[in-house]
């Protein structure tokens, strides 16, 4: 029989719920609910109660929770989350990012033949054991910087085997992490140079072979386009989107990454997402702001390629909601930092604590349409994150160097 179990945590410094704010727009700190001297208390996977702790301190104790003292001083937050990566690849492009910096371009690079097309080619050559466990290594780094949940994209296997292979070893990984995975099909990822066939063919196989296969074993619930000059134009992706929206897919968009054109296509198929955002002129940001679309911000592939930053700022002021992600990945962005891209965007674009915090905690589980995660209130999943400081400004202040010392996963301690 299964006996339920309670955890008391405390006393916490400062803890930074999220609760409460809204989903779209710019943010104050002084909009964020801290609670000084917190507890919280967690039966089995669930945030249980939180508050003032020793106004908990009773009910913990009545119930016969094990009691974890925390000595010194932390700042709580919710688990982070990480809404946008390509954690799931082969290989290496060192050697791009060496051609980048000596003046040849991620797009020139593309249209000869390098670039993903590469990790195409890398990704392939891996089992689908090999791939799920680099996948666990890395998924492994991202959790012990804070980052309790993960989205992951296929997206280098580019023909509906090699699809199903990275699908199935991110479905593997996920069983092999306490981080939980969230998987995407990026099928659409760039035209496959190797298809038998028209860019309209390949899509029009994956909508019909693929998207059902993804249902019935259960391999991903979104699918992702990369709508730009190298890869699929908007028009091309219509049938797709079409045909994926019917099927009842959440659909997310690589949109505006180095022409404006993406977002467009986000809002009319109204996608839970639209990521990078680099080159949004006004009338994209506009268009988000009118809609329910979710924008994320990659400032890890503006650092990857010595890009812009995602105008940020305009967004939240615009009205839009603004989510961060690492968009980690073999070529634009190797690092893989979230926290330390999510400070030096707030640095560049002016961005509140509140705001950066927020696109890496519940807006970024919006994006991900996941309910259950993302702020400290009670019934949520018990993804508990423990700052060593006594001030949560600090997080941002040390851009990423102050990483979280205590991590709960579903409320056990990892
Ligand atoms: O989000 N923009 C397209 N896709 C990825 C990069 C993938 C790669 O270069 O391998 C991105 O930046
Ligand atoms: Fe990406």
């Amino acid at each position: 029989m299964h006996t339920i179990k309670y955890t008391f945590i405390g006393p916490i410094r400062q803890a930074v719920t999220m609760a409460n704010l809204p989903v779209k727009g710019a943010l104050k700190d002084e909009q964020l609910h801290v609670i000084q001297e917190a507890g919280i208390l967690i039966k089995d996977d669930k945030i249980y109660d939180i508050g003032p702790y020793w106004d908990l301190y009773p009910e913990a104790q009545s119930i016969g929770s094990d009691m974890v003292n925390l000595k010194g001083d932390f700042v709580a937050l919710p688990g982070f989350i990480d809404c946008h990566t390509h954690i799931c690849f082969g290989g290496s492009r060192a050697k791009d990012y060496a051609m980048r910096n000596a003046g040849i371009s991620y797009l020139e690079i593309a249209k000869s033949g390098g670039g993903i097309w590469d990790t195409v080619t890398q990704t392939r050559k891996a089992s689908l054991d090999k791939l799920a466990q680099l996948t666990v290594q890395r998924a492994n780094r991202h959790l012990k910087d804070g980052i309790t949940t993960i989205e992951v994209k296929s997206g280098y296997g580019l023909a509906i085997e090699e699809e199903l292979k990275m699908l199935k070893a991110i479905k593997l990984a996920n069983e092999n992490t306490f981080a939980d995975l969230i998987p995407t099909c990026l099928a659409a990822h760039i035209p496959p140079i190797d298809y038998q066939g028209t860019q309209k063919d390949y899509l029009k196989a994956v909508s019909e072979e693929l998207f059902p296969t993804l249902r019935s074993e259960g391999l991903a619930n979104r699918i992702d386009a990369f709508i730009e000059e190298t890869a699929f134009t908007a028009e091309d992706i219509q049938p797709y989107f079409q045909k994926a929206k019917e099927m009842g897919f959440d659909i997310t968009v690589h949109a505006d990454q180095f022409y404006a054109g993406g977002s467009q296509v986000a809002v009319n198929f109204g996608a839970i997402s639209a990521d990078h955002l680099e080159s949004s002129t006004d009338k994209e940001i506009e268009l988000l702001a009118s809609s329910d679309t979710i924008a994320v911000a990659l400032p890890g592939a503006s650092l990857g390629l010595g890009m812009a930053y995602t105008p940020a700022r305009k967004i939240l002021d615009s009205g839009a909601s603004l989510a961060i992600a690492s968009d980690w990945n073999p070529g634009s962005a190797p690092m893989g930092d979230l926290l330390m891209q999510a400070a030096a965007l707030g640095t560049f674009e002016k961005l509140s604590n509140a705001e950066v915090l927020a696109g890496i905690t519940f807006r970024a589980a919006a994006a991900l349409n996941l309910a259950d995660r993302g702020t400290l209130e009670i019934g949520k999943i018990a993804d508990l994150i423990f700052f060593p400081t006594d001030d949560y400004r600090e997080i941002t202040y040390q851009q990423g160097r102050l990483k979280p010392s205590k991590i709960f996963k579903r409320g056990v301690e990892i």
